[in-house]
């Protein structure tokens, strides 16, 4: 049930362009197609769908995408030239809520790349983002490498870009360079000195360079963004960007002190994930928040004993809630006697006292051989014990 107190902040996903753009995560066009379709399912608000002028496949993609999304917001991506807006929106028009979404890189690094005074920069920027308002109502505009552009160039360009009608201005942190009290505060301070911020929403897109896109991300939000861009199972160019089950899991639990909300169905996490993991090639490690194998898997004594007694002793969420049926109780030479117990009766054995000691050494002897005692395991041990007996 979505709680009003708090305010709504708006899901980006990025998956089929940013996600894509990973070396060797190419995705076919049926593919792009279903995830799409998951995630307008999902809840998602806007999906970028992909780079329309990048190739005559993401251009068909992102057309197709725009006119089966049923909920979302279809958005694709443009370079700051009339030649690929133009193409974006050829592609993106058929959606029932179309965007584009131009950018240029705005630091000195990406400036001198095209070569391209300030001024002059300024001056494509005002053209280009009036070009795309003219095409399209919902107009993003990312100034690339945000958070190593001067602060000075960076608010005049973003004041620029907000007065030739951009609607959402992004901010990316393109090397995953930023800091989550750096990036708390460029948003605040954008938001208050920048004219026509107020007016106008503020996204943050973050790499995970130094591990910190999450973290980075949920600052931004803490200091006025209200769209966060994300890919399922953090995707994304070199460490991959914010996850998107992770801003939505992380405003869902601790919701106490970050007062926002999405409109995600959390509850579709888990498929997704696992989707995009085998179509992209890319598998989730093992122990990746929210989506890894052992996100909620125990294998301790302790632990499964804490588990067994009170689930809320070791997890701070329900494997429900990201659309898991159970937590994973994993035997192996960790486990004590309790989750032992707990697995044998799951299988049907209800063992009394001396039965279980004498299996407890049985099981421990094979779990120092073997990394993982699976059900079979058990049941094997217990015929062989009932065959000496
Ligand atoms: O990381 C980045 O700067 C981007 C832009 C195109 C928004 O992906
Ligand atoms: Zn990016």
């Amino acid at each position: 049930m979505t709680d009003t107190s708090k305010d709504r902040v708006v899901i980006f996903d990025t998956t089929l362009r940013d996600g894509e753009q990973s070396p060797g995560a190419t995705m076919t066009h049926d593919e792009k197609l279903e995830i799409a379709a998951m995630l307008d399912d999902m809840g998602v608000d806007i999906i970028e769908a992909g780079f329309p002028i990048a190739s005559e496949g993401d251009f068909r993609a992102v057309s197709e995408i725009a006119k089966n999304s049923t909920n979302a917001t279809i958005c694709g991506l443009a370079r700051a030239n009339p030649k690929d807006i133009d193409r974006c929106w050829e592609a993106v028009k058929h959606a029932k809520s179309p965007r584009i979404h131009t950018f240029i890189g705005t630091s000195p690094l990406h400036r001198a790349i095209p070569d391209l005074t300030q001024d002059d920069m300024a001056e494509r920027i005002h053209e280009t983002v009036t070009h795309a308002r003219n095409l399209c109502d919902n107009v993003q505009w990312s100034p690339m490498d945000a958070t190593r552009t001067e602060w000075d160039y960076l608010a005049r360009v973003v004041e620029i870009a907000i007065k030739a009608g951009a609607t959402t201005i992004n901010i990316p942190d393109t090397v995953g360079y930023t800091a989550p009290v750096e990036s708390a505060e460029l948003i605040q301070r954008l938001i208050a000195e920048v004219p026509g911020a107020d007016e106008i929403v503020f996204a943050t897109h973050c790499h995970n360079d130094l591990g910190m896109a999450t973290a980075n991300a949920l600052a931004a939000v803490a200091g006025g963004a209200r769209q966060i861009e994300c890919t399922i199972n953090g995707l994304g160019e070199r460490a991959g960007n914010t996850a998107l089950e992770e801003v939505v899991m992380a405003l869902k639990v601790r919701g106490d002190i970050m007062p926002y909300y999405t409109e995600v169905d959390s509850r579709k996490i888990m498929n997704i994930s696992r989707r995009v993991a085998t179509v992209s090639g890319f598998p989730v490690q093992y122990n990746k928040a929210i989506v890894g194998k052992n996100a909620f898997a125990h294998e301790s004594g302790i632990h499964q004993d804490g588990m067994l007694k009170n689930a809320e002793t070791f997890e701070i969420m329900r494997p429900e809630d990201v659309g898991l049926t159970e937590t994973n109780i994993v035997l192996g030479k960790h486990s004590g006697r309790a989750a032992l117990r707990a697995k044998l009766k799951d299988l049907g054995y209800d063992l009394a006292e001396n039965q279980l000691n004498d299996m407890f050494v049985r099981f421990k002897d094979l779990a120092d051989r073997k990394k993982e005692v699976y059900d079979e395991d058990l049941i094997a041990l217990m015929r062989a014990g009932e065959d000496e007996a």
